[in-house]
């Protein structure tokens, strides 16, 4: 099994949402994954310009010569790919958007019938389907900031062609990164580890680890209570 990973986070390799990425895939390892990890913030990748060039005038080819190409390659090569993206703004980064909308490609334009929904089916139809992983974290303490992001997700894996096979959502984020929150941190990254094993023995995250993946690091009250110790010894006096 073949696992693409793409760490949208501005931070790179310092980033929370490594501390997540990098677990699930040693996991995913252990249980006899091949993985890759990119980083989207070593990548040109442009914005798309929705001129749909890519799909009545060079098909399949967009307008811009950057790397989107070669990770498009990647991910038609892949069995599963993993989304991972810190939360910015209750969705994902401006990397990862910019990242997903250059996609388009990889479909046809055509709007075909798939049991009871409408989608456009994809352009090399022997590279699909495959599975999909959701990794992120957040600043908050609370899960209902990543409503929308799942959401996001939920739908866009809903077409035959995708399956989420599972989504890693931890709050207070900002713990994952400090050594000396390691008593609060060790027994969430052991069970993204073990999500990892899962998605490659059974094909999914299981009930019973997804079900420790949603609970909290830590009390909401006692870590608004360090980020706001954190922050008063922090901010520099405003001159
Ligand atoms: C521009 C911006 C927007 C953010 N929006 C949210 C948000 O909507 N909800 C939240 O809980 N945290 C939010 N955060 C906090 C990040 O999710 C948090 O710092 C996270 O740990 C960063 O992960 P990373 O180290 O992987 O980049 C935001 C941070 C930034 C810089």
């Amino acid at each position: 099994m073949r696992i693409v990973a793409f760490n949208g986070s501005p931070r790179g390799p310092r980033s929370n949402t490594d501390r997540l990425l990098l677990p699930f895939l040693e996991g995913a390892q252990e249980a006899g994954a091949t993985t890759e990890v990119v980083y989207l913030k070593e990548q040109r990748i442009e914005y798309c310009q929705g001129c749909f060039n890519c799909w009545v005038v060079t098909p399949g080819v967009c307008i811009h010569d950057d790397d989107m190409a070669a990770l498009l390659d990647k991910i038609r090569a892949a069995d599963v790919i993993v989304y991972a993206t810190p939360l910015y703004v209750f969705t994902m980064s401006a990397q990862m958007k910019t990242f997903l909308d250059r996609h388009i490609p990889l479909a046809a334009p055509f709007i075909v019938k798939r049991g009871d929904q409408y989608i456009h089916p994809m352009r090399h139809p022997e590279a699909w389907p495959k599975k999909v992983v959701l990794i992120s974290n957040c600043g908050f303490p609370e899960r209902h900031h990543f409503s929308g992001l799942l959401e996001t997700f939920r739908v866009y894996t809903s077409s035959p062609d995708l399956e989420l096979a599972g989504a890693i959502l931890c709050t207070a984020g900002e713990l994952l990164g400090q050594k000396s929150a390691s008593k609060w941190v060790n027994w969430y990254i052991e069970a993204t580890r073990q999500a990892g094993r899962e998605v490659v023995e059974v094909g999914h995250i299981t009930l019973e680890t997804q079900q420790v993946l949603e609970k909290p690091l830590v009390k909401a009250a006692l870590y608004s209570r360090m980020a706001n110790m954190y922050f008063k010894r922090t901010i520099k006096k405003q001159r």
